[in-house]
């Protein structure tokens, strides 16, 4: 009988060990609980990941480990350790998600790793260029639709004498057709009026994605065997079948390109991706599919959408709670490019508007709104991976601090003021830092920066030269303190606009 008790104290230590222990050399962090791992410690130190991460740097240094359920998370900070990570090939893969589990299929460029990534990211970016990421013939499709958003801001002005202020205006519903069409355009060469409702169908799924990824906390990233028992438990199944609405729509687009294919003439990157596919097609090993096709255009809904959208809304925020800042920008603006013409790609890489340029730099610093970037893994998901001293497990999810090292005290003195002057010399001429990265750096950095700061820039510039901007008469001071998780926003707030021509 006490050779039982024993035993059976001796079980219950050696599973609630096994439940609790963490691998040796695995890095410092909050303890580890049975089956829920350090989620009661993420959420003590902030409602969101983003914002526990500068309290576990803090307390644990620039290599942290913790769990999520069952999974093992590795946080890195500090500008050493995230440039060390991010050049690394051993560390240059992706997590698994519960989705491409259940799927049990992975394509595109967000998720995929090895070889078949390195060809396809190598392609994409070589023929997207091609089709407008960084080219200044994107200009003009991208002045076409500021010129819709102006459109709608003026149905506020309507009725309204010159000097009055507009009704107030929702920001966030004003932005988002446009950005999806830029998109759009460079894939498939079409654009959508704003009122399609298909097209509003369309912003509404990738939202919902966004908003329900794994990746913000969700059920199925802590309990992964749990849901996939019991999907049903999970977003998984509504997240399958938004992506497969998505996909259906593109497939129509990708069956009209593939009748209408003229290789010599390429319409857009649909057309080239076809020809690619078509030259490949004896190849059994070829990477050039129509699955991948699909997965590349959903990645870039889902990668391009809501990140340059966001950082355009956190833009006119910061512009109506630093009026003097919007001034100043204001003013730069009429002396260098005057009322008769709208801000061009040149005026900025020719450095004649170097404030309006440092500001936006001040924008995606001070919003980084992938503050943990996207998430990376060890590449071989067989094998542990050494890190600056320590073990990072072969399953562990890889998260990168970006919110944080644009916050750090040490680096920008004072983080937390909306401040473009940190981003000029004593000549006003700008200057650039090296812990600024909104785009990640190294392997995977981001695929469509030059396309992100492009719009950014654009919009940013024309809104200012053609609006004035207000908090609405008699609200309060929207917060700056954005939500979500893996891409961030400010809460929805109003503005007054006036024109200033
Ligand atoms: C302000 C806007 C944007 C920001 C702040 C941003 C930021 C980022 C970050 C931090 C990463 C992860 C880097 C890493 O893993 O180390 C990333 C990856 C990526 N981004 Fe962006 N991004 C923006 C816009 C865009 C746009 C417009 C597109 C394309 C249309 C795009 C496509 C991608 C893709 C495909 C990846 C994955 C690259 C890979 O895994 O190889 N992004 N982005």
């Amino acid at each position: 009988m006490i050779v039982d008790i024993i035993l059976f104290i001796i079980a219950l230590y050696l599973l609630w060990w096994f439940l609790i222990a963490k691998p040796s050399k695995f890095p410092p962090g909050p303890p580890r609980w049975p089956i829920v791992g350090s989620f009661y410690y993420t959420r003590k130190w902030g409602p969101y990941l983003y914002q526990s991460t500068a309290t576990m740097k803090k307390l644990y240094g620039d290599v942290v480990g913790f769990y999520l359920g069952p999974t093992p998370v590795v946080l890195v900070s500090g500008l050493d350790a995230i440039k060390e990570l991010s050049f690394r090939d051993d560390l240059a893969g992706r997590p698994t998600l519960m989705l491409h589990r259940v799927l049990k299929e992975v394509h595109g460029l967000l998720f995929t790793s090895g070889e078949r990534w390195k060809e396809q990211r190598r392609f994409s970016l070589r023929h997207l260029r091609d089709f407008g990421f960084g080219k200044s013939s994107m200009e003009n499709i991208t002045i076409e639709e500021i010129e819709s958003v102006f459109a709608e801001i003026d149905k506020s002005l309507e009725g309204k004498k010159p000097e009055e202020w507009s009704n107030p205006i929702v920001v966030h519903e004003i932005l988002g057709p446009a950005n999806i069409n830029i998109l759009w355009h460079i894939l498939a060469g079409v654009r959508f009026s704003f009122s399609d409702p298909y097209l509003n169908k369309l912003l509404g799924f990738i939202k919902e994605n966004i908003a329900t990824n794994e990746l913000g906390g969700k059920l199925e990233f802590a309990f992964p065997t749990l849901a996939l028992l019991f999907p049903f438990l999970t977003d998984v199944p509504a997240r399958h079948k938004r992506g497969r609405e998505i996909s259906d729509f593109m497939t129509t687009y990708i069956e009209e390109h593939k009748k209408n294919l003229d290789p010599e003439n390429p319409r857009d990157f649909m057309d080239i991706y076809i020809t690619e596919m078509n030259k490949r097609r004896d190849d059994p090993a070829s990477s050039f599919t129509d699955k991948q096709l699909l997965g590349i255009g959903r990645d870039l809904f889902f990668a391009g959408y809501d990140t340059t959208f966001n950082t355009i809304v956190f833009s006119l925020l910061y512009m109506i709670l630093n009026p003097d800042i919007q001034k100043k920008v204001q003013d730069e603006l009429d002396e260098v490019i005057g009322k008769d013409r709208l801000p061009s790609f040149q005026d900025r890489d020719s450095h004649l508007i170097p404030y309006t340029e440092a500001t936006v730099l001040e924008i995606l610093r001070s919003s980084t709104v992938v503050p943990l970037s996207v998430p990376h893994a060890p590449l071989m998901a067989q094998k542990d991976i050494e890190f600056r001293g320590y073990v990072i497990p072969k399953d562990s999810t890889i998260l990168v601090n970006l919110h944080q090292l644009h916050h750090d005290p040490k680096i920008w003195g004072d983080p937390e003021n909306f401040r473009p002057e940190r981003f000029l010399n004593a000549e006003g001429k700008v200057i650039r830092n090296e812990a600024y990265m909104p785009f990640g750096v190294g392997k995977r950095s981001c695929l469509g920066e030059a396309l992100a700061r492009n719009n950014v820039y654009l919009f940013f510039a024309c809104l200012m030269q053609r609006y004035s901007m207000r908090v609405p008469e008699g609200e309060p001071l929207p917060s700056v303190n954005p939500v979500g998780n893996i891409t961030i926003m400010p809460n929805e707030y109003k503005i007054q606009v006036r024109r200033r021509y």
